[in-house]
């Protein structure tokens, strides 16, 4: 192993140049592992505004995302001055001083950007499928982060370049996507007819309305699925061909029709926000029978806070009088009690095999390996934002890594 390269943002609190620099940090691997203790290689990972998200958050106290991955001690950066974003990404175990974790190991999770990581694993928490970086300065909540999935026994592992490429990018947002869809389809769409999606052209949103549309097609549902997007994101959202219509920011609300409707806040704007809701003050305009926050797109690297939401809220409880708050982990635990382990693994399976084939012609993948190349792409989304129709997937290691097998 040589030594270790790492993608570092000023943490805000730090007051330095500007949070939203990104630097290379080079740092040391330890020369000998504490035990119990892991050598991930990073072999690449998704970005998408999900991170930027992250980072956005970084230091905000319901979330701090910076306190996941410390950033390395160097010269430039150390972990009070700088956070590593989280990303989701493969990569493969290299060294390991844990005895139930052998070396050449493929893992899934929630690993940094840089092109090694080390970490604790917990002694006792370690099964088949998984394993836990304990992280006891974190909420207990936050164990979905802490888990480090074995590709070898993981049913929803799709081996091959693409299948992991996929992953990386839909895996983090489209199981909010499907719980969303299945905690409010068991309150009956709160009798909706029309679903309202803002952000449209970001994933979490679009695979909402997929999620939604597959719930029609099984004559399960009868509501309409519109798209809010922004007037550069028009054609592409159009051209997924999964809403009903499609309607720029600009032009709301005229398109819409008086039907009894829910709203699913991707955007996380405020003021879009403010003219939703004044809208539907109008009995003419129909009723608002519900409106979730699901996302905060509108969020740039160096936001304070994109939106007043009170996202410390720790219970999916009305946002004041309009937004509410969709807590994916709360309603899983509501799920286990209803229905059997096996039967939520059987339907989370048929539901990603079939989002594997579907979702293979919605976004070009685009593959940036190399340190410098990853931070000008970086530079380029802080300065230009994303384009929806990209699936971003960097690798800090100069030739992109492969998975199963990566060279070291
Ligand atoms: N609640 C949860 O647990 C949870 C889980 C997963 C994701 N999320 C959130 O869902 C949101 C969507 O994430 P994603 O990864 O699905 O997004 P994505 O696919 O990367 O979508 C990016 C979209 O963001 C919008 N956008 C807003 N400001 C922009 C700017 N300055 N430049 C370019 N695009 C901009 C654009 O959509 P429009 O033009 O259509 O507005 C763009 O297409 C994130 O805030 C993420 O944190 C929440």
């Amino acid at each position: 192993m040589t030594g270790n390269l790492s993608l570092c943002f000023q943490r805000p609190s730090a007051r330095l140049i500007s949070p939203d620099k990104a630097v290379i940090a080079a740092s040391e691997l330890p020369a000998q592992l504490p035990p119990n203790t892991i050598v991930i290689k990073v072999d690449r990972f998704g970005f998408s505004a999900n991170n930027i998200t992250y980072q956005a958050l970084g230091e905000e106290p319901h979330f701090r995302y910076y306190d996941f991955h410390p950033a390395p001690e160097t010269n430039e950066t150390s972990p009070k001055t700088h956070g590593l974003v989280p990303v989701w990404g493969f990569g493969t175990v290299v060294a390991s001083s844990h005895p139930k974790i052998s070396s050449g190991e493929l893992i899934y999770g929630y690993l940094a950007p840089s092109r090694y990581l080390v970490v604790p694993v917990s002694p006792s928490d370690v099964n088949k499928h998984a394993f836990y970086v304990p992280r006891p300065h974190l909420p207990a909540d936050r164990r979905p982060y802490n888990q480090i999935i074995r590709c070898a026994a993981d049913p929803e592992y799709t081996p091959g370049t693409l299948g992991e490429d996929l992953t990386m990018l839909y895996r983090p947002l489209f199981w909010t996507a499907y719980w969303f869809e299945d905690w409010i389809f068991s309150l009956g769409y709160r009798g909706a007819t029309a679903f309202l999606i803002s952000s449209a052209s970001a994933k979490t949103a679009f695979c909402t309305a997929y999620l939604i549309a597959q719930r029609r097609s099984r004559g399960e549902a009868k509501v309409k699925i519109i798209g809010l997007t922004s007037k550069r994101n028009v054609a592409f959202t159009k051209g997924l061909s999964l809403y009903d219509e499609v309607v720029q920011y600009d032009s709301f609300p005229s398109a819409l029709g008086r039907e009894k409707w829910v709203y699913v806040d991707v955007a996380g704007n405020d003021d879009l926000n403010k003219r939703v809701f004044e809208h539907f003050e109008t009995p003419a305009s129909g009723e608002l029978v519900s409106s979730i926050a699901l996302g905060m797109t509108t969020m740039t690297p160096t936001s304070d806070k994109a939106s007043t939401f009170d996202w410390g809220a720790t219970k999916s409880a009305a946002q004041g009088p309009q937004l509410e708050r969709f807590f994916m982990p709360e309603w899983l635990n509501v799920r286990k009690h209803q229905l059997s382990l096996s039967e939520i693994f059987q339907r989370q399976k048929r539901a990603w095999a079939a989002l594997m084939v579907d979702c293979v012609p919605w976004v070009r993948l685009e593959h940036v390996s190399g340190p410098e190349q990853v931070k000008k792409a970086y530079d380029n989304i802080a300065s230009s934002g994303f384009s929806p129709d990209v699936g971003y997937i960097w690798s800090l290691w100069d030739e992109t890594g492969k998975g199963v097998g990566a060279k070291l």
